[in-house]
């Protein structure tokens, strides 16, 4: 069977094309292509992503995206045969969400192929499925369960219990802004432009000074499993105002230190309190380095048990393979015969909030 995907929830259009052959124990996935046109120029240009002008961009983009996608895949432009297309319902932002939905439903009549929605947190949380991407040929991972997942993007910080696939239920999130949109906003006020995370990471990386700043750590010993980050920023732009010649690569690294100890914290705290047999990390913000690295040395002392997932950087952030992954997990959840009964195209629409649990 192969899958076609379509994400476009934010400023990047991914389609992937995933094929997959039933074993008996697990299912062997073979990567196909996974193509993605990012926005980052126009981002940079604007200093973040505005849904309209991202919108008319993925209207551009795709038909380019699919025809690279299938090339890729060596699956011929007039005939492809793609027997399931998955697209992202939500969340995200809605007009481009549209985009994608449309674009699937246009290419569900002409390939007479099912379309799966899928929920963008998911697939940011079930690319950690594949073993080994992106090679060409890849298993199932077996990911013991229960699991915690953390996904943290521009748009998202949320820790979510998960039984299995499938079942899921937020332990807490971000009562502001999410930890990506963080970075995002203290690279703006710093004047280091956009996209902030990779950014700040970079400079982070030359920082040399100790910490002489520091900034707060907001809710980090709250009992709830919350998180909030607006302080941060705040905090950032009072700093800068009375530091006119603040040292830009500390602040980098004091800012990002701030946000890795949050999450750390919060993430371990579930971990512990659900004795969760792994750790699943997701989002756009656990493409970071550092954050990768501190969770792992931190889980490693306080949980030693847990085993530690995190997506090849480039399957961090936003990309059709994870769109790819998840709905070939729904399908299996609804069997495939339902997936074409009952997820008739019509019934499809964009859910900017759409939850997970
Ligand atoms: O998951 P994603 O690609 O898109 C959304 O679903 O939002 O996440 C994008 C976010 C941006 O806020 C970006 O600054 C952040 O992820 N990000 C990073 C890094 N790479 C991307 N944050 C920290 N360190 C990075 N290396
Ligand atoms: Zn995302």
């Amino acid at each position: 069977m192969k899958i076609l995907s379509i994400e476009t929830s934010c400023d990047d259009a991914g389609i992937a094309v995933l094929e997959i052959k039933e074993n008996k124990n697990s299912p062997e996935f073979r990567v196909l292509s996974n193509i993605i046109a990012s926005q980052i120029e126009i981002g940079k240009k604007y200093g973040g992503v505005y849904p309209m002008m991202a919108k008319r961009e993925h209207q551009k983009n795709l038909p380019i995206v699919l025809s690279k996608a299938l090339k890729k895949a060596k699956i011929s432009n007039q005939k492809p045969d793609i027997n399931l297309i998955a697209v992202t319902s939500g969340p995200g932002l809605e007009p481009c969400l549209w985009t994608g939905i449309n674009f699937a439903k246009e290419l569900s009549l002409k390939l007479n192929a099912p379309i799966v929605p899928v929920n963008h947190i998911e697939s940011h949380i079930l690319v950690n499925f594949l073993e080994n991407p992106p090679s060409y040929r890849a298993s199932a991972r077996q990911v013991k369960f229960p699991a915690i997942a953390l996904v943290v993007s521009g748009g998202h910080t949320q820790l979510i219990l998960v039984k299995k696939i499938g079942s899921y239920k937020i332990l807490g999130e971000t009562r502001d802004d999410a930890a990506g949109e963080c970075f995002d906003k203290c690279a703006k006020l710093l004047g280091l432009g956009y996209p902030g995370g990779p950014i700040i990471s970079k400079l982070a990386e030359k920082n040399r000074n100790p910490a002489s700043i520091r900034l707060p750590r907001p809710m980090m010993y709250t009992k709830d499993y919350d998180f909030s980050f607006s302080g941060l920023k705040t905090a950032v732009l009072y700093y800068l105002q009375k530091n006119k010649k603040a040292n830009k690569k500390e602040m980098a690294a004091e800012v990002q230190q701030a946000v890795i100890d949050v999450l750390i914290k919060k993430t371990i705290k579930a971990v512990k309190d659900f004795n969760a047999k792994s750790l699943i990390l997701g989002g756009g913000v656990s493409a970071n380095q550092e954050l990768r690295k501190q969770f792992k040395e931190k889980l490693e002392k306080e949980s030693p048990k847990t085993e530690f997932f995190v997506p090849k950087p480039d399957l961090s952030t936003d990309n059709g393979l994870m769109v790819a992954i998840a709905g070939y997990f729904n399908t299996l959840r609804h069997g495939s015969e339902q997936v074409k009964k009952t997820v008739g195209w019509k019934n499809i629409s964009a859910n900017g909030n759409l939850r997970i649990s």
